[in-house]
Order: C-alpha cells, then sequence, then structure tokens
C-alpha cells in the first residue's frame, strides 16, 4: 500500500513534465522506485504488479496503448523482463546489502555477547579464584594443622615407647571376644621369650600362671569383668621360659564394650617385681624372726621378773620382822606390775603396745589376790576406754602407780569389818592425753602424812613417775582419797630409769 501510493504520488509529479508519449519511461521509473522500496517487504513479483496494476489504472483511459506491431510487442516484453531483471538484481543487492548489514549486526550482537559472556567468564574466574585461595588457605590450615597433630601423637608416641622402655614394662592389649592378645616385645623378654616366640592368645597368659595364683587370678579377672569398679591390680608368679616362677605386678582394665555392655577389650601392663618381691619376702621374714625374738625378750623378762618375786618370796618366808615381809611383798607386788606389762606385751599382736584396760584389770585382780586378807569386801570398779594403748615406756610407769595406788587402798582404807568399800578407777585419753581418777570410799589420809612432801617411798613414787610421764597429780583427801592425775600419751615421753 505504501509503495503504490508512493507510486502514484511520484507519477502524478511526473506526469506535470512528461508527454503522454513517455509511458514506458514512467512505467521503469515505477518498476525502480517500486522494487526498490517494495522489495524490502513485499518481494519482486509483488513490486512488479503493483507497477503494472497501477500502470494500468493510472494510465488508462487516458494513455492506453495498444500493441500494433510484432516487433513493438517484443520490445515491450524485453522491456518487461530487463525491468524485471534489474528489480531482481536491485533486489538482490538490497537483500545482499541488508543480510550483509545484518551479518554485520549479527556479529556486533555476538560480539557483545561473547563480550558480555567473557566479562561474566572473568568474573567467575575470578571469584572461583577467590573462593580457590581461600579454600586452598583453609586447606593448608588444614594440613598445618594435621601436621602438628601428627607431630605431637609422634611425640607422644614416643615418650611412651621410651617411658616404657625406661620402666621395663611389657603390655597386653585383649581382645575379649576373639580371644587374641597382643603382648608386646618386653611382655615376652620379661619371661625370657624372644619376640613373636609366644602365640597371641590368651592362653598363653592363662597356662603362664603359677598353679598356687591361677584360681584367685581368674577369680580377680572375673570380678573385674562382671564389675569395673573392681580394681584389677595384683601380683602374681608366672613361669619363665627357662621353668623358673617370677613375680610379676599385673595392672589392667576394660577400656571397650559392645552394643550390650559385655567388655570387648582390655589393656594392661606387666611389670617385673622379682628381686622387689624376694626383698620384701626377706623383710617379711626377717620381721617375723624380730617378732618371735622380741615375744622371746618380753617372755624371758617377765620370767626373770617372776623369778625375783619367787626369791624375794624365799627370803621373806627366812625373815621374822613382820614388816620387813611386808616390804618385801610391797616390792614383789611392784614387780609383779612390771612382769605383767612385759606379759602382755608379748601376747599383743603388734608387740608395742598393750590394752590398757586389758593391763589394769589383771593387775588389780592380781593386788586383790595379794591383798586378799585386806580387801576381802572391797569392790572394783573399772571405767576405762578400751581404745586406750599404752607402750612399754607408758605402761610400765602408770602401771607402778596404779598398783601402789590400789595397794595402799587395800591395805590402809579399810578396816578387815568393812562391807561396802569400793575402789573407783576411770581413764580416758582426751587429745592425746590420758586422764585416770582413781578413787576409795575408805577412811582417807592420817593427817600425819604430807601429801606435797612424803617421806614414804610410795607416794614418792608416784609423784616421780607422775612427773616421769610429764604428766600432773592432784590428791584429795576427803571422805576417802581421790587422784586426779593426767598426762600426755605421745610416744616421744623421755624414758627414764624407774
Ligand atoms: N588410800 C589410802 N587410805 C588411807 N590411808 C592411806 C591411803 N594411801 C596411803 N595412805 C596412808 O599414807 C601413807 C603413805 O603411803 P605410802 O604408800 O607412801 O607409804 P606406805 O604404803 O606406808 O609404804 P610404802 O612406801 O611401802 O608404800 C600410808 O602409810 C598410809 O597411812
Ligand atoms: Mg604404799
Amino acid at each position: 500500500v505504501v509503495s503504490v501510493g508512493f507510486i502514484g504520488l511520484v507519477k502524478s509529479l511526473l506526469e506535470s513534465f512528461i508527454t503522454h508519449e513517455s509511458p514506458f519511461l514512467l512505467f521503469m521509473v515505477a518498476v525502480f522506485v517500486s522494487s526498490y522500496y517494495g522489495a524490502k517487504r513485499a518481494g519482486v513479483l509483488a513490486t512488479v504488479l503493483a507497477a503494472i496494476v497501477s500502470d494500468y489504472f493510472f494510465l488508462a483511459p487516458y494513455h492506453s496503448f495498444v500493441i500494433s506491431e510484432v516487433g513493438q510487442g517484443i520490445q515491450l516484453s524485453l522491456f518487461f523482463l530487463e525491468g524485471i531483471t534489474l528489480s531482481l538484481g536491485v533486489a538482490k543487492l538490497k537483500k545482499m546489502r541488508s543480510e550483509a548489514e545484518f551479518s554485520r549486526l549479527e556479529i556486533l550482537r555476538q560480539q557483545e555477547q561473547l563480550q558480555s559472556l567473557n566479562y561474566s567468564l572473568d568474573r567467575r574466574v575470578t571469584e572461583r579464584t577467590e573462593k580457590l585461595t581461600e579454600v586452598n588457605q583453609k586447606l593448608s590450615h588444614i594440613i598445618q594443622a594435621q601436621a602438628m597433630t601428627e607431630n605431637a601423637l609422634r611425640q607422644s608416641e614416643e615418650r611412651l615407647h621410651l617411658a616404657l622402655e625406661a620402666s621395663g614394662d611389657g603390655i597386653w592389649d585383649w581382645k575379649i571376644d576373639t580371644g587374641k592378645v597382643y603382648l608386646s616385645p618386653q611382655w615376652e623378654q620379661m619371661l625370657g621369650y624372644s619376640l613373636g616366640d609366644l602365640p597371641g592368645n590368651v592362653n598363653t597368659w592363662s597356662n603362664l600362671i603359677h598353679p598356687e595364683d591361677s584360681h584367685w587370678v581368674m577369680e580377680q579377672l572375673n570380678a573385674h569383668l562382671a564389675d569395673h569398679n573392681v580394681p584389677y591390680d595384683f601380683n602374681y608368679r608366672m613361669q619363665t621360659k627357662s621353668g623358673d616362677w617370677k613375680w610379676i605386678a599385673n595392672y589392667g582394665k576394660v577400656v571397650d564394650h559392645d552394643g550390650q555392655g559385655q567388655p570387648r577389650r582390655m589393656v594392661g601392663i606387666h611389670r617385673d617385681i622379682h628381686e622387689r618381691k624376694q626383698i620384701e619376702l626377706q623383710i617379711a621374714e626377717s620381721l617375723r624372726e624380730k617378732e618371735v625374738l622380741l615375744k622371746e625378750v618380753h617372755h624371758r623378762v617377765k620370767n626373770n621378773l617372776q623369778v625375783i618375786c619367787s626369791l624375794l618370796n624365799l627370803q621373806a618366808r627366812s625373815l621374822h620382822n613382820v614388816q620387813l615381809q611386808e616390804q618385801l611383798q610391797d616390792s614383789r607386788s611392784r614387780i609383779r606390775s612390771m612382769a605383767l606389762v612385759h606379759e602382755k606385751l608379748y601376747q599383743s599382736p603388734s608387740l608395742s603396745k598393750i590394752s590398757f584396760v586389758g593391763y589394769i584389770g589383771d593387775l588389780a585382780q592380781q593386788l586383790l589376790r595379794t591383798y586378799s586378807r585386806q580387801s576381802s569386801q572391797v569392790s572394783l570398779n573399772l571405767d576405762i576406754d578400751i581404745a586406750i594403748e599404752l607402750t612399754i615406756d607408758t605402761a610400765v610407769p602408770c602401771g607402778l602407780i596404779l598398783q601402789e595406788l590400789i595397794s595402799n587402798t587395800l591395805k590402809y582404807a579399810f578396816t578387815p569389818s568393812t562391807k561396802d568399800g569400793w575402789i573407783y578407777l576411770r581413764a580416758k585419753a582426751l587429745d592425746n592425753h590420758l586422764t585416770v581418777v582413781y578413787e576409795d570410799n575408805g577412811c582417807g589420809f592420817p593427817p600425819a602424812v604430807d601429801l606435797y612432801h612424803p617421806d614414804t617411798l610410795g607416794l614418792q613414787l608416784v609423784r616421780d613417775l607422775v612427773e616421769q610421764l610429764h604428766g600432773s597429780i592432784e590428791i584429795k583427801n576427803t571422805s576417802g582419797v581421790i587422784f586426779n592425775i593426767a598426762f600426755p600419751l605421745s610416744d616421744d615421753i623421755e624414758k627414764g630409769d624407774i
């Protein structure tokens, strides 16, 4: 439509200066113009038709021409053909130009796309490079940390290895479910075997245990497997390659369990304690020998003291002076109180300490028997802490003090007719001090007795012995007598001559 309109416009312009005899020229112009513009969209054929139609409509009826001659017809046909050829050529050129333009634009567009792609590729490469650098850095940190960990592990393994080598301890690692055991070289060497001599299973170990130890060792093992709080730590004998028995200290622990909580793995060490055990056994034997010896010594001392008592007794019998006889009797009594300490000592489990209540109980009974003539009606009340134990250094002076007090009561406090006489003895240990309260309900001291500066042996001995024990004494003379004695129970009381 645009082409036709345009041709119409051109035609009317040309009509003003072209004569009626120039239709071919007009037609040519129309064909060229229409082909040039029309080819753009409608194609060459549509342009030619439009030109013919326009010629037909616009030239006729005013300038219709008639082909009167064949030559004129041929000339017109050729003219048409030339016009069409030219139109086609122009159209072809136009098309080529347009295609070239399109190609150029396409190339430009592709170049732009390529550039954009290139740019995006560059950007992605940069981004990826940055990420890769970051990953690389992280990786190198991880590798560094791993290297440090490996190094630390190597060092730790090396230390363990050196420590084990230095200690000479052997390691065992038992897979309980399979029965397989790893035995370290030291483990095997400890028993005189070379590396790999022994098969790595649990029977290897159990078969080498001393028959006397085997039963209780298995008990220990089963107890630990059943309850891991039971320590797996004991010494037993194992057979060496040469057939000898060697003392081994065994320490172990369950370190892994299966899904049902059953022990799956146990690890431990073996330590050669044979020499130490031999020395321990020697020491124990020597200690036992010394204990026997000590008992023997105490026993002999007691016997010797009893011999002295017997001698004094014999001597007393030969005397006719009653006073002298009584004095010898007192001396015998004192010696017996000391002999009793030695008797108690060799009977005591420790051989170094005796039970205070046991000793004083026996001493008092002994005195009651000795002075039975005077003491038939006297009751004895002991209130002594059973936990109190005395060493020989405390027991002898303490026994002598109480022997003086009890013998005095039995001798002087009561008359033969006294029916309700009593002795009360209380002993308590507090803050490593022993307090003894001795009391009787007798007649009390006669006024003539100087309690602070006595001139008789008995009371003097009591004061001296209390002093020797670094103790204190308080004497009350009421309706009977009361002695309050206190002294420290430390083992380092200065030993004095009694
Ligand atoms: N529990 C007592 N009740 C009454 N009088 C006592 C009591 N204890 C001691 N006496 C009196 O104190 C005196 C002094 O006692 P002490 O033990 O010092 O001497 P002794 O018993 O006479 O002789 P020895 O030196 O042989 O002990 C005794 O003679 C006695 O008269
Ligand atoms: Mg006396």
